[in-house]
């Protein structure tokens, strides 16, 4: 899942990783307290990596740049319904797995998909500028 960019690969390890806590904590007792902390980390941490993602795709010029904007506003969209459905349903664990599963499925195949696209535009872009 590597885009060849480590400023992106870094930022989606840490994705993967509050993505991967989530996991864990859905199988734990008492969860509920954790899971709205990592959510709001979540939530907070993706829309701040969108935007350095975004950012760089524009200033290299990368064709897939539009596609990638579009996909993470309709990430941010889903996500944020997602999490104050979790809020206002007082933690429904039904609600937590959907959230995990959504996330898991989201970030492996934009990652594959898009992200591999874009780092690989980014990484031909800077070669070209050396
Ligand atoms: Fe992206």
């Amino acid at each position: 899942m590597s885009t060849g960019v480590p400023t992106i690969d870094t930022q989606h390890k840490e994705l993967i990783a509050a993505t991967n806590e989530i996991g864990d904590a859905i199988e734990k007792e008492n969860w509920a307290n954790a899971i709205k902390k990592l959510l709001v980390f979540l939530k907070f941490y993706a829309e701040w990596h969108f935007g350095n993602e975004e950012t760089c795709a524009a200033k290299h010029h990368c064709p897939m740049a539009g596609v990638n904007q579009e996909a993470h506003k309709k990430f941010i969209d889903t996500f944020g319904k997602l999490h104050d459905r979790y809020c206002q349903s007082d933690a429904s664990d039904e609600i937590a797995h959907k959230i995990y599963d959504e996330l898991c499925e989201w970030l492996v195949s934009h990652i594959l998909r898009i992200d591999t696209q874009i780092g690989a535009c980014i990484k031909d872009s800077l070669a070209k500028q050396a």
